[in-house]
């Protein structure tokens, strides 16, 4: 069912189910590379809260939870390309395997920054979790990005975290805009 959100209108694109099935896919290599590494894993807020939480519920090696805070997209339709650091990453990642949790990567830009950032920290490692990549649309390749829930064509999304003028971020499914 088509949906309006502020001034625009939305499609089914993704539906929560099958969010939960691959999330329960990528938990499984997770569980099984980080058996024996406590990982931290880091949150890129606000975006990535669904997803971390219901990530999170599968995880079933120790591990620790922290978040960190970027954005770019200012409430629009197209990343802005200027970075606002919002609030840092205060658990200290020196010498612990780092998986940084995110919603969506677009141009990867914030991820490209994100991930030189943290590596001055000396962490053992880091390997990124993605909800959605926009393959069309990366202009910042990172080698980091190891897991990917799905590929998405170059067209703007709301729902699972995502927002569209900070509305939508409750849906449980991911919608795309009607053009
Ligand atoms: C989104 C998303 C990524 C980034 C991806 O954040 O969560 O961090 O944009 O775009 P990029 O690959 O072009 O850098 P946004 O700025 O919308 O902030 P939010 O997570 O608080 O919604």
């Amino acid at each position: 069912m088509n949906i309006k959100i502020a001034d625009l209108a939305f499609e089914p694109l993704i539906t929560a189910d099958t969010i939960q099935t691959r999330i329960k896919e990528i938990a499984v290599d997770l569980n099984k590379d980080y058996a024996d590494k406590a990982p931290v894993f880091v949150g890129v807020l606000n975006g990535c809260f669904m997803f971390m939480a219901d990530l999170l519920k599968e995880i079933t090696v120790p591990c620790e939870v922290a978040f960190t805070k970027l954005s770019s997209y200012h409430g629009g339709v197209t990343s802005t390309r200027r970075i606002r650091d919002d609030f840092d990453l205060l658990t200290d990642i020196t010498n612990r395997h780092v998986i940084l949790v995110e919603d969506i990567v677009d141009t990867g830009n914030t991820l490209d920054y994100l991930v030189a950032k943290l590596s001055h920290r000396k962490p053992a490692s880091i390997t990124v979790v993605a909800l959605l990549l926009k393959p069309d649309a990366v202009e910042y390749p990172v080698e980091e990005l190891k897991h990917v829930a799905f590929q998405i064509p170059n067209e703007f999304v709301v729902g699972y975290g995502l927002d569209y003028m900070e509305l939508g971020r409750n849906l449980n499914g991911i919608y795309k805009r009607v053009v």
